[in-house]
C-alpha cells in the first residue's frame, strides 16, 4: 500500500450574497472528524490580511492589472507558507475564493489579462454557488454587512463576473460542481457533502492501490 502524500483541495466560488461563508463553515462542520484547514481569500496570512485591507476597504481607486497582482500576491502568501505544507501533510483544505475568482473578477468583470499560473495547484473540487448577480446584491444591502469596494461595482459589473464563472465552470466540468443558491443551506449544504464524499472515497481507493 503507498502512503498518501497529497491531501484534498476543495475550493467556493460564487457571487456576494450567495452564501458562500456558511456552506464553507457548515462543509467544515461535516468534516470535523478529519481536521480541515479552511481559509479564506484574500487572507489566511497577516500579509495576506493587510492586502484585504488595501484591495476591498480602501476607497482608492487602483487599475485592473493592480487590483489582480494583490489578489494573486496574497494568494502566493497563502499557498507556499499554509495550503500547500497542509495539503503535502496530507490535509483537507477548503478554501473561500481562489485563482477562479481572480479570473471571474479582475479578468470577467475588470478586463485584466488573468492567467493561471503553473505554480499554483488546481483544486480537486471547485463548488460555484450560481445565483442571479441582482439577488446577491439585494441580500448583502439588506444583510446589513456593508459593501467592500468590488460589491459596490455596478450591476453590469457583476453581470460579467457571472457569465465568467459560467465559462469557467463550462470549460472545466470535472472540477466544477454548479449548484442553485437559492436553495434553502442545508439542501446545499446535502448536494456538495454528496459530492465531497464520493471525492473522498476516490482517493482513498487511490491511496491503497
Ligand atoms: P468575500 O470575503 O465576501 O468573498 O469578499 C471578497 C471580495 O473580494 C469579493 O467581492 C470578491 C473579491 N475578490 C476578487 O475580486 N478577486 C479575488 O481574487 C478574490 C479572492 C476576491
Amino acid at each position: 500500500m503507498s502512503r498518501r502524500s497529497r491531501g484534498i483541495f476543495i475550493t467556493f466560488e460564487g457571487p456576494d450574497g450567495a452564501g458562500k461563508s456558511t456552506q464553507v463553515e457548515l462543509l467544515a462542520q461535516a468534516l470535523a472528524e478529519r481536521e480541515p484547514l479552511v481559509f479564506r481569500e484574500p487572507g489566511g496570512t497577516e500579509l495576506g490580511e493587510r492586502i484585504r485591507e488595501i484591495v476591498l476597504h480602501r476607497p482608492e481607486s487602483m487599475s485592473a492589472e493592480a487590483e489582480m497582482h494583490l489578489f494573486m500576491a496574497a494568494r502566493a502568501e497563502l499557498l507556499r507558507t499554509r495550503i500547500e505544507p497542509a495539503l503535502a501533510a496530507g490535509r483537507i483544505v477548503i478554501d473561500d475564493r481562489y485563482q477562479d475568482s481572480t479570473l471571474a473578477y479582475q479578468g470577467g468583470g475588470r478586463g485584466a489579462p488573468v492567467d493561471w499560473p503553473a505554480s499554483f495547484p488546481k483544486p480537486d473540487l471547485t463548488i460555484l454557488l450560481v445565483l442571479p448577480p441582482d439577488v446577491g446584491l439585494d441580500r448583502i444591502r439588506s444583510g446589513g454587512k456593508g459593501l467592500d469596494r468590488l460589491d459596490a461595482e455596478p450591476l453590469d459589473f457583476h453581470r460579467a463576473v457571472a457569465a465568467a464563472y459560467d465559462r469557467l465552470a463550462a470549460a472545466d466540468p470535472d472540477r466544477f460542481l454548479r449548484v442553485d443558491a437559492r436553495g434553502a443551506p442545508e439542501e446545499i449544504h446535502a448536494e456538495v457533502l454528496g459530492r465531497v464524499r464520493s471525492l473522498l472515497a476516490e482517493s482513498e481507493v487511490r491511496a491503497s492501490s
